[in-house]
């Protein structure tokens, strides 16, 4: 089926943005790992697989729209000293991806794409999910300081 117009540019846009965060959260588990945050590391690695149902979904309906989906394209994968940082890093990258979502939303209500628009919907829902996840753990390290806080994430 052939797309509709500027539909298959928001959904490389999609592409890469999920890919990029496949890439953070892969980063991010293992440096969790690396620091002896073994629950961080289980719970960001649930990240990548959420991101990879995304991406893999989106290539899919590329491909249905007759599109060439390019998986060598990334964005910047930001990390950081501590896993205060990493948190403000995925939450910046989330907060980006509900954006792009939202635009790309509006945009296929505009053209009539619809089977795009439920696609795009469905993951916009996981991803305000992922935004409030990284704002309350932000919000419980502020909270209980981030000492206490580590010291319940070295367990599984
Ligand atoms: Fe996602
Ligand atoms: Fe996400």
């Amino acid at each position: 089926m052939k797309a509709k117009e500027g539909v298959l540019e928001y959904l490389q846009k999609v592409v890469t943005l999920e890919l990029t965060a496949v890439h953070h959260y892969l980063l991010h588990a293992g440096m969790c790992d690396n620091w002896g945050y073994e629950r961080l590391k289980h719970e960001l690695h649930e990240r990548t697989t959420d991101e990879i149902a995304h991406v893999s979904k989106v290539i899919d309906h590329m491909l249905y729209l007759e599109g060439a989906p390019d998986v060598q394209k990334l964005d910047a994968v930001h990390s950081g000293e501590s896993v205060q940082d990493l948190f403000m890093a995925d939450l910046k990258l989330e907060q980006e991806d509900v954006k792009l979502l939202r635009e790309a939303i509006a945009h296929c209500a505009t053209v009539g794409d619809f089977t795009t628009r439920h696609l795009l919907e469905d993951m916009v829902v996981d991803s305000e999910e992922h935004v409030d996840w990284f704002e309350t753990k932000l919000r419980t390290i502020k909270q209980v300081g981030l000492e206490n806080y580590l010291s319940e994430q070295i367990k599984k």
